[in-house]
């Protein structure tokens, strides 16, 4: 029977083995450790931070959203994009559970929230950081006040020292409104005040739905940026967005993926955006 051509070659390895015995072995080492590698890998890969599973959305009529499937893994970026009233703030929602699918599953951090205690569920919420499309705020407190808001919701307001909370805003370049009302703010000023609040129980994942929407295009250029720095320190980021030159521009920066919204469900959108 004749040898299939792997076999012949490590036949030749064999046969020539004095030789080539101790560079056989440094291969053999070094296939082992990529095999290794490639399962630690996979490992890796299978933790989801939101995973869904052929989930489907209604707000009691016709549904909005049908067939999802969705993995975000740690680190990653994705965009979220379709045409206004195609579901990316729906789709936002069953990823922070302010909405149930229909019928489907929507996992956070790997769990099935229908089997967890609401308390549970609202600490699992906690490592979720959403900037929302209204910015909504309290207008009679200041911006200080709005953004250490989810501290004192979780009663954790005395894990941020006041010096924190300054360099919080310092960075997303609102330190000189922090004693601000929220109706005196800008469109742009009111976005980076909305970041910062979604920063500040230092979430794992960051969801932003058009997080430039009112914002002049070198805000949004400024948003953006602080976005991808935040993605190369480790968090993972969904940006709802209907702004293709705002994409175009994060890919120049970041290993970023386009999910498009149409038909009611969820396409890998191609390299041609
Ligand atoms: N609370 C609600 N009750 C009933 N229908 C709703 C509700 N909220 C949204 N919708 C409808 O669901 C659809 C999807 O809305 P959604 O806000 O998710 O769209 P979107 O893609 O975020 O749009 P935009 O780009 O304008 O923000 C729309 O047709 C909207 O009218
Ligand atoms: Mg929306």
């Amino acid at each position: 029977m004749p040898l299939a051509p792997q076999r012949i070659s490590f036949s030749l390895v064999l046969a020539t083995q004095g030789h080539h015995s101790k560079y056989l072995f440094y291969f053999v080492k070094i296939a082992y450790k990529a095999a290794l590698r490639k399962n630690l890998t996979r490992q890796e890969s299978e933790h989801s931070v939101i995973e869904l599973k052929n989930a489907a959305f209604s707000y009691g009529g016709a549904d909005i959203l049908t067939e999802m499937n969705l993995r975000l893994s740690p680190g990653s970026f994705h965009f979220l994009t379709g045409p206004s009233g195609t579901g990316k703030t729906t789709l936002l929602k069953l990823c922070y559970h302010a909405l149930l699918p229909s019928s489907g599953v929507v996992r956070m951090f790997e769990q099935d929230v229908r089997a967890m205690s609401r308390d549970d569920v609202a600490k699992l919420r906690r490592r979720i950081g959403v900037v929302h499309q209204d910015c909504q705020f309290l207008d009679h407190l200041s911006v200080a006040e709005n953004v250490l808001m989810p501290l004192q919701v979780s009663g954790r307001e005395d894990e941020m020292a006041s010096s924190n909370l300054m360099e919080l805003l310092g960075w997303v370049g609102m330190a000189d409104h922090a004693e601000a009302k929220p109706p005196e703010l800008s469109g742009g000023e009111r976005q980076r005040a909305a970041l910062a609040r979604a920063l500040i129980m230092s979430p794992d994942l960051i969801l932003a739905d058009e997080p430039t929407g009112n914002a002049a295009w070198e805000m949004g250029q400024r948003l953006l940026s602080l976005l991808v720095v935040l993605n190369k320190m480790g968090k993972t980021i969904l940006i709802a967005t209907h702004d293709l030159n705002l994409i175009r521009t994060a890919k120049a920066q970041v290993s970023a993926r386009v999910l498009r919204i149409q038909d009611h469900r969820l396409q890998l959108a191609g390299a041609d955006l």
